[in-house]
């Protein structure tokens, strides 16, 4: 067991109809003015941001807006909210919909609150030492963002997609009515759904360190994901599915089910970024078609954990040896992806990257992480082209 900082400053507000207390909840951080950050439209469509600005004017709080994020949000909106938000004096950011705005807004966020280009910090040549309060509405159970301290984004010149961690941007609140998703596609459901089961696998399938207690929280995570998520296959409706997703999807990554551990794997997420850049594919969906060639490629070096996955997780039978049975629930995890809607190779993702393409991934994929990434297997730059060509070829 490792030491860790557990730190979630975020609150949680759960349930329906809880967007209604946006205003409050924006009232107890005394700030002046807000910025309501937002995507391409489905919070107007819905009504939700009508009813977000009333609850603001009900508490005479003062706001601007910038919609338009789109998924892998870009810099250049970025610097347009950045622009904006110093312009009219904002001193608090909300954010309305999903990862992506969440994300935008951080990035807003940290470019309001420090001198030089904030794409600095993504490009992690120096580190932010602070950043406006950010809050949330979440529209989609996905990437964890409204409590995570992470933010994604892509630059629009050769279309680079680059993450910066940091707790001086974990939301102040976040408001959580599982309601809000049930307008959602049922492919971008499936796609948040997969994101959640990453985020903790992420975190599961390591060489060094475990608790009991977190691999336990983690095992039940997962199996409450996969169970809900065909719930929602079959009616996108049922508002105790969508809670338990939703829920699932800030505990997978607000850093509880990495409590012990070495930091985690999360080389898949670093092989996604590079598609997701390149391609602009759904992060969910790029995840799932990487993942089986990752977990296969990996499996000698971390066998035991995969073992441990395929009986606890996928309730794979204790028949055969310890491979057999971890290769039974890594197919078990891809049939799953499937039965939602999921692609588990790039062809089924709707893309053929050149061979020069997977080579240019696989670069921009080692410079990223510094050279190397991985806790379940060590990668590097070949070993990274390897698993795009196994993803390929399948
Ligand atoms: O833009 P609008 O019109 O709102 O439509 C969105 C978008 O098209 C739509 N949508 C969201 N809520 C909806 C809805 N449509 C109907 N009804 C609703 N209630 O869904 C689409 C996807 O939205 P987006 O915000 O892009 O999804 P997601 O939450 O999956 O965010 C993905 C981004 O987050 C990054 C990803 O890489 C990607 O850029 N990530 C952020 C992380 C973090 N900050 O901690 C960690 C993750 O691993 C991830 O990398
Ligand atoms: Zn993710």
């Amino acid at each position: 067991m490792f030491n860790f900082d557990y730190f979630t400053p975020t609150k949680v507000v759960f349930g329906r109809e809880t967007e209604l207390r946006v205003g409050e909840l924006v009232k107890q951080q005394n700030k002046s003015k807000a910025l309501i950050h937002y995507g391409g439209g489905s919070v107007v469509r819905s009504g939700l941001l009508d009813r977000v600005k009333k609850s603001l004017d009900a508490q005479r709080i003062e706001y601007v807006e910038l919609g338009g994020v789109v998924p892998n949000p870009r810099l250049s909106l970025v610097y347009e909210g950045i622009e904006l938000a110093k312009r009219e004096c904002v001193d608090f950011i909300l954010a309305v919909g999903g990862g992506s705005a969440i994300d935008s807004a951080k990035a807003i966020g940290y470019g309001v609150a420090n001198e030089g280009d904030v794409w600095d910090f993504y490009e992690h040549t120096r580190t932010a030492s602070a950043c406006l309060p950010i809050g949330v509405v979440l529209t989609i159970a996905a990437t964890g963002s409204e409590m995570s301290n992470g933010s994604v984004i892509t630059k629009d010149k050769g279309m680079v997609k680059r993450a910066y961690d940091d707790d001086l941007a974990r939301p102040v609140f976040a408001i959580m009515n599982p309601e809000l998703t049930m307008t959602l596609p049922d492919y971008q459901t499936a796609c948040g759904c997969t994101d959640i089961l990453m985020h903790t696998m992420e975190r599961y399938f390591t060489s060094g360190g475990n608790m009991e207690v977190t691999d336990s929280i983690a095992e039940a995570l997962m199996r409450t994901v996969i169970k809900n998520a065909r719930i929602l296959r079959n009616d996108p409706q049922d508002y105790d599915a969508r809670a338990e997703i939703m829920w699932a999807g800030s505990l997978s990554h607000n850093g509880l089910t990495g409590c012990g551990n070495d930091g985690g794997d999360f080389a898949t997420h670093m092989l996604e970024h590079e598609i997701g850049g390149m391609f602009d594919v759904a992060h969910g969906a790029g995840l799932a078609a990487v993942w089986g060639s990752w977990a296969r490629y990996v499996l000698g070096d971390c066998l035991p954990r995969f073992h441990r996955f395929a009986v606890n997780v996928m309730g794979i039978a204790e028949e055969g040896s310890a491979e057999e049975i971890a290769r039974k629930g890594i197919a078990r995890m891809e049939d799953f992806y499937r039965s939602i809607g999921m692609p588990t190779t790039l062809k089924e993702l709707g893309i053929s990257p050149t061979q020069e393409q997977m080579a240019e991934m696989a670069r921009g994929c080692a410079a990223a992480c510094g050279g190397s990434q991985g806790s379940a297997k060590v990668l590097y730059e070949e070993d990274m082209l390897r698993i795009y060509h196994m993803a390929n070829d399948r």
